[in-house]
């Protein structure tokens, strides 16, 4: 027998959080209580790790604590004295350039910022450092020594934290971005020696106003990166 999945009722609801979950760039002000963020980090601490190492080290930062990293990284992104992070290889694998594009399209596009525009690009840029507006920052770091395999359980562990938040009501971004100012953030928050970010996040209830929260960014169908072999059904 098969069992599809809209009649599954533990599906439904599983799916459409996964379905219905955005990066969200525009927050409400409210603040979240940090028992929510240890609620969120409580589930998140289920996700699954290579031989159960639990790779993560995260910095949950609101107040004057998140204003004040805020304020020393967009100061840096000011100055803009620091290397360009290099986190997508130039040039992509085609396809993948084809969907950074599109992304960028549609992003840019739904803020009214034209393609040529670089300094306003530089300004939408800069709203990562100031976490978005959003109440929490959490900072992810790692020990310098593990390998690709725990970056890729990390990886599971901050799905499950945008799950978990979605869940009840909260919205997310992973931010990258951060990675470009790990010298001023390991410092900041005094990391352990040579830790390094994995990324940073937004966290907070999300402005339900903001057109640019509900952007649809298109997904490959599964025939496109999915061979199914020796099914025969
Ligand atoms: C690891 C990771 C890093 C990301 N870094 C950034 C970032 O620095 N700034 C940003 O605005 N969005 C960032 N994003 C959000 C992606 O742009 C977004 O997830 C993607 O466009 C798909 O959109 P969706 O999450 O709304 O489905 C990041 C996403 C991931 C998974």
């Amino acid at each position: 027998m098969t069992i599809t999945r809209d009649s599954h009722p533990t599906a439904t609801i599983v799916d459409g959080i996964i379905r219905a979950r955005r990066a969200v760039r525009y927050f409400r002000p409210d603040p979240v209580p940090q028992r929510m963020v240890e609620d969120i980090l409580d589930v998140a601490r289920f996700a699954p790790s290579n031989s159960n190492i639990q790779p993560w080290h995260v910095y949950a930062l609101a107040g004057q604590e998140k204003a004040a990293l805020s304020e020393a990284l967009s100061q840096a992104h000011r100055e803009d004295r620091h290397p360009p992070l290099r986190h997508i290889p130039d040039p992509l694998p085609e396809a993948m350039r084809v969907r950074q594009e599109a992304f960028g399209s549609v992003y840019y596009g739904a803020l009214g910022i034209p393609k040529q525009d670089l300094q306003q690009r530089t300004k939408v840029t800069a709203r990562n450092f100031d976490f978005f507006g959003a109440p929490v920052g959490l900072i992810f770091a790692i020990d310098p020594s593990l390998t690709k395999f725990s970056w890729l359980d990390y990886g599971l562990f901050i799905q499950t934290i945008m799950i978990a938040a979605s869940a009840i009501g909260l919205a997310t971004c992973p931010q990258v971005s951060f990675v470009r100012y790990q010298d001023i953030i390991s410092r900041h928050l005094d990391f352990p020696d040579g830790f390094q970010v994995v990324c940073g996040m937004s966290l907070g209830f999300p402005d339900d106003e903001s057109t640019v929260n509900r952007l649809d960014m298109a997904r490959e169908p599964v025939d496109g990166f999915t061979r199914f072999l020796g099914f025969g059904d």
